[in-house]
C-alpha cells in the first residue's frame, strides 16, 4: 500500500477476527516501532509482544476499553524507560500502526487505566512506564479495513477530522 494512503486511511479498529497474526508480521510491525525516530536517537522505549490469550485476557480489565484489548490476536505494550518521552513514544507507537495497515492488520491505541496493575503483570520495572498498549488483528466485519486501491483524496474528504481551514495557519498563527 503507498505510504500517503496508509496515513490518511489508518482507523481504530474495534473488534477483530480471531485469526492469529502471522509471525513474520509481527516482526514486521515491532520492525517499523524500532526504525522510528526520537530526540537524540536515544530510542525511550521497549517493546512488550503479546500473544498468549490468558495474559491478554489479564490485561483488558487495566484499560479503559477492555473488549478491545480482549479480542485483539496480539498487542504491543509500548514502554518507556523515560516517562518524559511521550513524544517518542507516539512516533514509534504510530509507525508500528500503519506498518501493520499495510499488511491487512488492523490496531488501536489503548491507555492504561490501571498502569500499575498492568506494570505488575507484564513485569515491568517500576522507573518504566507504559505509554500505550497496541491492540492488533485482522477487523472483524464491519470494522474499518485496509484498501490498497482505495484513492487518498475521496478518503480525506469522507474522515471525521477537523476542516484544514479549522486547523491551519499559514506564516503566523493571527493569519
Ligand atoms: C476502543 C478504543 C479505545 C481507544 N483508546 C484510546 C486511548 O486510550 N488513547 C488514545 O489516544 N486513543 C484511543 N483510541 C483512539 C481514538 O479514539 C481515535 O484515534 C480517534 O477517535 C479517531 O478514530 P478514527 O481514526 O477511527 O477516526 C481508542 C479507540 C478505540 C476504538
Amino acid at each position: 500500500m503507498d505510504a500517503y494512503l496508509a496515513v490518511v486511511s489508518k482507523r481504530e479498529v474495534r473488534r477483530y477476527l480471531p485469526r492469529p497474526i502471522p509471525e513474520e508480521a509481527l516482526e514486521q510491525i515491532v520492525q517499523a516501532g524500532r526504525a522510528s525516530g526520537s530526540s537524540r536517537n536515544r530510542q525511550p522505549w521497549r517493546f512488550i509482544a503479546v500473544t498468549e490469550r490468558t495474559i491478554l485476557r489479564d490485561l483488558a480489565p487495566f484499560v479503559f476499553r477492555p473488549a478491545n484489548l480482549e479480542g485483539c490476536a496480539a498487542a504491543i505494550a509500548v514502554v518507556l524507560t523515560n516517562p518524559r518521552a511521550q513524544f517518542d513514544a507516539g512516533r514509534t507507537a504510530q509507525n508500528m500502526m500503519l506498518a501493520a495497515w499495510t499488511l491487512g492488520i488492523g490496531s488501536c491505541p489503548n491507555t492504561p487505566s490501571d498502569e500499575a496493575a498492568m506494570r505488575e503483570r507484564l513485569e515491568i520495572p517500576a522507573e518504566m512506564s507504559i505509554s500505550t498498549v497496541l491492540s492488533l488483528g485482522y477487523p472483524a466485519p464491519g470494522e474499518p479495513r485496509p484498501r490498497a486501491d482505495a484513492d487518498p483524496a475521496a478518503k480525506l474528504t469522507r474522515i471525521s477530522r477537523l476542516p484544514l481551514a479549522e486547523l491551519l495557519h499559514r506564516e503566523t498563527f493571527r493569519a
